[in-house]
């Protein structure tokens, strides 16, 4: 029966006992359209339709004025975005979910309509688009970062993290990912420092580090996760010598501080004649799986059957599933139950307001019942 497959079963992440073993993958959605950058009624009924998931991670949201650097996503630095969180979380417990915080720097992607030129480990052009509230711009030179940016920088996560706990979140997740501020730190192609932030990959992962500690002051480590991994310098610039060892040597580090959860990509390119090509498939899963002890959540076109089988081998904890939970609020039941996905409308999911948000239906549950125990439910 569909509804006993491993996807099913009860998870835990720390002392987070969680109802199933599918995550909602972090997406931002631009919804946030008021001055102030906060969550609103609407936020709080979106997560609320999506609160089935095992465990739901939120979009990105700023840990300060200067992180911002994509129009109309909110923030966790304000009094004002504090009580606008503190709703969503309100609702997600009411209907017995649990959802972790995605803190978030943009770096080098913000853009000087902003407010601010941005500023990254180096004056490296990201050579990306930046959101600004003005339409899609192309990125700037940042600014490099001094002492005291790092200093301020790193004091800012720490007190994003405070906030997401005081707000009611189960836990919060470091974004480490893509091209953002602490990858732009990482990735050797825009870290360019000659100091104790660049060149090695002890310096280079410096930063992250340092804002993991911050954090811990903060938050209980079987409460704090990370998003991280290979895919983030391989889908901005492709892979390379490093590459692997550096993801590597961060996981490895990051598992030394006892985090509860490591948001994996797998690949999203051919692997094929690279150094990773080990890696294709569910090989990134197989790979870093030994190396963190943490619940490894994966990622990445998924479906029940690889999700089931990623764990079944011991290869996975949990699975996240991002653009299918945009369009179906019900993903788990759908899947618990063998009903088709509705495909997303993406004209609207960067739009602003309920529409393509929170206006997806649920499946027709008379259409299916009977099939399984999930059916009346
Ligand atoms: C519309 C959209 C917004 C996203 N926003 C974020 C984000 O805020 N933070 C993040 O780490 N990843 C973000 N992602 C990446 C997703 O979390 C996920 O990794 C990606 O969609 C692949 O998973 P999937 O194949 O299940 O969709 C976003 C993806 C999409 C499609």
């Amino acid at each position: 029966m569909l509804a006993d497959a491993p996807i099913f079963s009860s998870g835990a992440m720390g002392d987070l006992v969680l109802d199933n073993r599918i995550v909602m993958a972090p997406l931002t959605r631009m919804r946030a359209a008021n001055p102030g950058l906060v969550p609103t009624a609407l936020h709080a009924e979106y997560y609320a339709q999506r609160a089935s998931a095992g465990l739901i991670v939120s979009e990105g949201m700023s840990i300060s004025r200067e992180a911002v650097g994509w129009a109309d996503t909110p923030g966790i630095w304000s009094a004002e975005q504090m009580s606008g969180w503190a709703k969503v979380l309100d609702a997600v417990h009411e209907r017995g979910g649990r959802m972790v915080a995605q803190l978030w720097h943009t770096g080098a992607i913000s853009h000087p309509d902003f407010g601010a030129r941005p500023m990254s480990a180096s004056d490296v052009n990201v050579g990306h688009e930046s959101v600004t509230p003005f339409g899609r711009k192309p990125t700037v030179i940042p600014r490099p970062m001094s002492a005291d940016d790092i200093r301020r920088t790193v004091a800012d996560y720490g007190e994003a993290a405070r906030n997401a706990m005081s707000v009611g979140f189960d836990g919060v997740q470091i974004q480490a990912n893509y091209l953002y501020l602490l990858a732009q730190f990482l990735n050797r192609t825009t870290n360019l420092r000659t100091d104790e932030y660049g060149g090695s990959l002890e310096n280079r992962a410096r930063f992250l580090f340092e804002v993991v500690e911050a954090v811990l002051t903060q938050v209980a480590p079987d409460r704090v996760g990370v998003r991280i991994g290979p895919m983030n310098e391989v889908g901005a610039f492709g892979a390379h010598d490093e590459t692997l060892p550096m993801a590597e040597y961060a996981v490895r580090e990051l598992d030394g501080y006892g985090l509860s959860h490591l948001l994996l990509m797998g690949a999203t390119t051919d692997f094929t004649g690279t150094p990773l090509e080990g890696l294709s498939a569910d090989g990134m899963f197989r790979h870093f799986r030994p190396i963190f002890k943490g619940a490894l959540i994966a990622n990445v076109g998924m479906d029940l059957e690889r999700g089931n089988r990623l764990i079944a081998e011991g290869a996975a904890d949990m699975i996240a599933f991002g653009r299918p939970f945009i369009s179906n609020p019900d993903l788990v039941w759908r899947l618990a139950n063998g009903a088709p996905l509705a495909p997303v409308d993406w004209a609207t999911v960067y739009g602003s307001g309920p529409e393509g948000y929170t206006d997806y239906p649920p499946y027709r549950r008379e259409a299916v019942q009977n099939l399984t125990p999930f059916a009346s439910a």
